[in-house]
């Protein structure tokens, strides 16, 4: 028999609050179109994008992190002091090691609190709040802040036509803590790795730390082109559009919820046609708000969802309390949805 007391964790969790921060400065079509041969109406007719974020200098993952978490803390009436975990996900923070999420607990104020980051792509939101849920019932934290932060400008090639126009940076972040009710719906979740090279990095580090130009991309100038994230987009949309459909409802179905319970949809940000598609296969009613924050935010990875999330609360167009769909999808190809309840 085994010797080890069993842990005590809360019976559910919930998300307890957000918060979003977005970089200073908005970059429209036009400044894309300096180094792309394409044109505004092509780019917002085929990706639903207007505008986007770019970080400056200062706006660092470590900052934006803390700006959107700062709000988060407070939406939810604790103080840093009670977090007992930090999970980032990112796939643009430059340092190996360490993790950004250790400094990021540190300059927040909180005691000492567990810290790691993750890598899941465009699902990593969905990612790091299953393991948040784990935590909280678990018992090895009654509070976990989970950020979505990106800065992918950084890591944008703005001279390929398939990607300058798509990505965007900012961060967002949740406060998930301990509910009396189910508020987390059971995550459905999964990868694809016989897909990986549709979105990928076009040349790994350690390449590129060779400098052989003979193997690596050279920009319109001769120089070499710093790593960037490049697409196969014919092929991501169209797992994104069939097999993501699927697990959207998949996870309604794991939740107990039918479309008509639903108040609002929020999937990540990474293609306006791919919103309408999946809303159109799942019959969502008309009264279910659906978050379109691509417009103005372009795609932000793993921040995509809690700022949508945010911004939605912010503007009323959705409520404390309404039953959210939630699904990321991205590189790897990795995935996640669930039904939660929004703060
Ligand atoms: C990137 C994306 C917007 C491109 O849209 P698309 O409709 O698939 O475009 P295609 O690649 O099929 O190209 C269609 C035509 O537009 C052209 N084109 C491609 N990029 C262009 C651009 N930036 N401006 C103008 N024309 C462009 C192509 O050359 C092609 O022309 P052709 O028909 O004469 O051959 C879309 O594929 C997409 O959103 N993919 C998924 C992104 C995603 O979900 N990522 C998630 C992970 S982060």
């Amino acid at each position: 028999m085994s010797k080890i007391r069993p842990s005590k964790g809360a019976p559910y969790a919930r998300i307890l609050g957000v918060g979003g921060y977005r970089p200073t400065r908005v970059v429209p079509n036009e400044v894309i179109l300096e180094k792309i041969d394409s044109s505004d109406e092509w780019i917002r007719s085929r990706s639903g994008i207007e505008t986007r974020h770019w970080a400056s200098p200062e706006e660092t993952i470590a900052a934006m992190s803390i700006e959107a978490s700062g709000k988060a803390i407070a939406d939810a009436g604790i103080t840093a002091g009670q977090i007992g975990a930090v999970v980032v996900s990112t796939v643009s923070h430059f340092s190996q090691t360490p993790a950004i999420a250790t400094e990021i607990a540190d300059k927040l104020g909180t005691d000492k609190a567990a810290a790691f980051d993750i890598s899941a792509g465009c699902a990593g939101f969905g990612y790091g709040l299953t393991l948040a849920k784990g935590m909280i019932v678990e018992g090895s934290a009654e509070y976990v802040l989970v950020i979505g932060v990106e800065r992918l400008s950084d890591l944008t090639d703005l001279e390929d036509r398939a990607t300058a126009f798509l990505f965007g940076d900012g961060a967002g972040a949740v406060v998930v803590g301990p509910s009396q009710e189910p508020a987390i719906g059971p995550t459905v979740w999964g990868s694809e790795g016989d897909k990986a090279e549709t979105i990928k990095q076009t040349v790994p580090w350690d390449r590129f730390r060779l400098g052989d130009v003979s193997q690596l991309p050279l920009d319109s100038e001769g120089n070499i082109k710093f790593p960037a994230i490049t697409q196969e987009g014919q092929a991501v949309f169209r797992w994104a559009v069939f097999e993501m459909a699927k697990v959207a409802q998949q996870a309604l179905d794991a939740a107990g919820i039918s479309p008509d319970d639903l108040d609002v949809f929020i999937p990540h940000q990474a293609n306006v046609r791919i919103i309408d598609s999946m809303v159109k296969t799942l019959k969502l009613p008309e009264h279910v708000t659906v978050a379109r924050d691509i417009r103005t935010t372009g795609n932000t990875s793993a921040a995509s969802i809690p700022l949508a999330m945010e911004r939605l609360l912010a503007t009323g167009e959705a409520k404390s309390g309404d039953t959210a769909l939630v699904i990321g999808f991205g590189a790897g190809l990795v995935y996640a949805a669930t039904v939660v309840t929004l703060p």
